[in-house]
């Protein structure tokens, strides 16, 4: 790594206090920004790797409100939940903290304090929603009403659930409030907002210009925004959860949950190093690099650089490595629908299984565009790959070891030229690996590191050294011995990748340094250097497993459509009528007939003119059925009409008569016909 940095700064979004961490954020963020961080580390790099949870904004305090606790509690629990999920997967964070931290309020603070002060933001007063019941401005996703394009009587103010529509609460039929029910009235209220487009020359400079070798998905949609022009942007909210908007006046008013969060990156390693943290922040020698998915590239890329830049004195990202998505079984990842595979969850359930999920998950990386995740594929790659390759490799190497040498690394007693071919290779399988993990090509990278294992059972296969022994016990001793350098090799190469079964795997070689200088040393483990008992690396995955997983899925589909068909809106009926007589009903005239001709009355949408066959007679009607049918579609029907019903002039045609429609309250309409044809004027009633 040849550059003019001293030292890097990782950090990995954090991630919202308000559900566990699901695979979709592992595949996007944490997998690869830990196999980056383990790499660096392995090279002796001066790296810091940070992250927390980001625990303000409107989702926690909805989920505070439906489970009915405060938005502390729902906090508290996921932050634990997340932060013993990473550590238990092997995500190594120098810091995990969270946004809730004293030292984070302080300093988002003082960081709004000090543009505020220099005039860097616009203050403007704007007309919102504001429930009078509950006191107070309501968030889009506060407001309920119907969707104007579906129907449905539960969209939010942001976005109807049902038809997928991104809507405002303005467009919103009978907006109500969530939390008092009440209809709402518009207040003026005053926020803050942080001038972006002031900022446009310069980021269309430092990224379009100055940061070309930016992932293409990164540098395009950073590209689109600019195009398309940036808007000042309000940097608070009418809420009582977040950072109190230190200003005098702004009461009720908190720090907008994106404008605190990146703070966080800040606060976090203020917290971990409160005497040394500013290296890493305003060294122009620090290279800062941000994970994260592709739904946050334009905070990242355009936001918080503007914002440290108007702060003045930061350094600013040398790359954010945004991913796509990763789909489950086809299906967009969902928290609110619980379509996903959790991690803490995945752990209980896989027991060890960490690696696994990490190969999968890296060898599957929504790196260039989005991914599916599949439980078949997670088991074709563990059987396939893992197993049959890797485990396989370096299981034959320590046992054939062991079996003809007592597990001591042999001499290389009678070298051929094949072993010499063989680690010849290494060299550019190691500079590839480098290349491709130092441009956040993590698939690729892994893809290199397999190739070792690939390359070690091609090997052993081709010599076949129990074959040898048979025969040739000195020839056999050079096949093992570099066998035995290859799984050295791979013991350090693929560290970053599978640290769980990397390090059983230098256990059982008792192999202690494994820096990555000394991968691609000719001898990495000395002869006579004792191994230990041979151990698997990987266990096969039977289906029973997957079945029970897939079957979990289906599971929650099931429950998903069937509270989306309780939740559709049930149409209501109409009230009951007043009471009639029997007489009144027997002076109804009520019979069957068939039309025999139909067109539209004109410059009309809803009527339609019938010629129609009563059995008594062949006569007119109009009737307001146009918007539920074609005038082809009844020719030919089989209807029922009220027959001695006064007759009307209707746009200059005399209607006599009515046909029967049941009619939804909705206003949904259908026509009322005998079971089966009968002949016209059978009577009804
Ligand atoms: N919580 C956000 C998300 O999950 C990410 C916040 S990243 C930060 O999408 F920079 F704001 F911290
Ligand atoms: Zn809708």
């Amino acid at each position: 790594m040849a550059d003019n940095y001293k030292r890097t700064l990782v950090t990995c979004a954090l991630p919202y206090a308000n559900g566990p961490v699901h695979i979709g954020h592992l595949a996007g963020v944490y997998v690869p920004a830990d196999i980056y961080v383990r790499y660096l580390r392995m090279r002796s790099r001066d790296v810091l790797f940070v992250c927390g949870s980001d625990e303000h904004g409107v989702p926690i305090t909805i989920k505070a409100l439906q489970q009915g606790c405060t938005p502390q509690d729902v906090v508290d629990k996921y932050h634990g939940i997340i932060k013993k999920a990473f550590a238990d997967f092997g995500i190594e964070f120098d810091i995990y903290s969270r946004t809730t931290s004293k030292v984070h309020a302080q300093t988002a603070s003082e960081f709004f304090r000090k543009l505020y002060d220099e005039g860097k933001f616009i203050e403007k007063e704007s007309e919102q929603y504001y429930d009078e019941q509950a006191h107070q401005f309501l968030a889009d996703r506060y407001i309920m009403g119907t969707c104007p394009k579906c129907g449905n009587e539960r969209a939010y103010g942001d976005q109807c659930e049902k038809c997928g529509s991104t809507l405002s609460p303005d467009e919103l039929i009978n907006p109500h409030s969530t939390i008092s029910g009440a209809p709402l009235v518009k207040k003026a209220t005053k926020h803050w907002y942080l001038p972006l487009d002031k900022y446009e020359p310069w980021l269309r400079e430092w990224i379009l210009e100055n940061h070309k070798e930016w992932k293409i998905n990164v540098y395009g949609q950073c590209k689109s925004w600019l195009d398309g022009g940036l808007q000042p942007r309000a940097v608070s909210r009418d809420l009582d959860w977040g950072v109190p908007v230190p200003v005098e006046g702004a009461e009720g008013k908190v720090l907008y949950v994106w404008f605190d969060a990146p703070i966080g990156y800040i606060s976090n390693t203020k917290e971990l190093l409160p005497n040394d943290w500013e290296k890493w922040w305003k060294d122009p020698e620090t290279r800062l690099v941000h994970f994260i998915g592709k739904d946050n590239i334009v905070f990242h890329c355009i936001v918080f650089p503007s914002m440290l830049k108007a702060y003045g004195g930061y350094i600013l990202p040398d790359n954010v490595p945004a991913n796509e998505f990763l789909n489950l079984e086809g299906d967009k990842i969902s928290t609110s629908r619980n379509w996903a595979v959790w991690l803490h969850e995945y752990l209980e359930d896989f027991p060890g299984g960490q690696d696994l999920l990490r190969y999968v998950l890296t060898a599957n990386a929504p790196e260039t565009k989005d991914n599916d995740f599949t439980w078949k594929d997670f088991q074709a790659r563990n059987n396939s790959e893992l197993v049959a390759i890797l485990g396989n490799f370096v299981n034959r190497a320590v046992v054939l070891t062991h079996k003809y040498f007592e597990g001591k690394v042999p001499e290389n007693l009678k070298p051929e030229a094949i072993d010499g071919e063989v680690m010849s290779q290494i060299p550019a399988i190691k500079a590839a690996i480098e290349e491709n993990i130092e441009h956040y090509r993590f698939r690729e990278a892994l893809k290199e590191a397999m190739n070792l294992a690939r390359l070690g059972n091609k090997y052993i296969s081709d010599t076949e050294p129990w074959k040898v022994a048979k025969s040739d016990m000195e020839r056999c001793a050079s096949i093992l011995y570099h066998s035995i350098q290859l799984c050295a090799d791979i013991a350090i190469a693929c560290e970053p990748f599978l640290p769980f079964s990397m390090e059983r795997l230098a256990k059982m070689l008792n192999l202690e340094n494994r820096n990555w200088e000394s991968f691609g040393n000719v001898e990495l483990l000395e002869p006579g250097h004792q191994l230990n008992p041979a151990e698997l690396l990987f266990a096969k995955i039977e289906d029973a497993q997957i079945d029970a997983q897939i079957k979990r899925l289906e599971d929650i589909k099931k429950a998903n459509e069937a509270a989306a068909a309780a939740a559709a809106p049930q149409p209501t009926v109409d009230p009951a009528k007043e009471r009639c007589t029997f007489e009144d009903f027997e002076k109804m005239d009520i019979r069957t007939a068939t039309v025999l001709e139909a067109e539209r009355v004109p410059k009309t949408d809803k009527l339609l003119h019938l010629k129609i066959d009563t059995g008594l007679d062949v006569r007119e009607i109009v009737s307001g059925i146009a918007e539920y049918y074609t005038p082809e579609e009844m020719v030919g029907k089989q209807i029922c009409i009220q027959a001695n019903l006064q007759p009307r002039k209707i746009r200059g045609i005399e209607s006599k008569g009515m046909i029967l429609m049941a009619r939804q309250a909705d206003g949904k309409m259908r026509i009322v016909s005998p079971e089966e044809p009968l002949t016209n004027g059978a009577c009804i009633g």
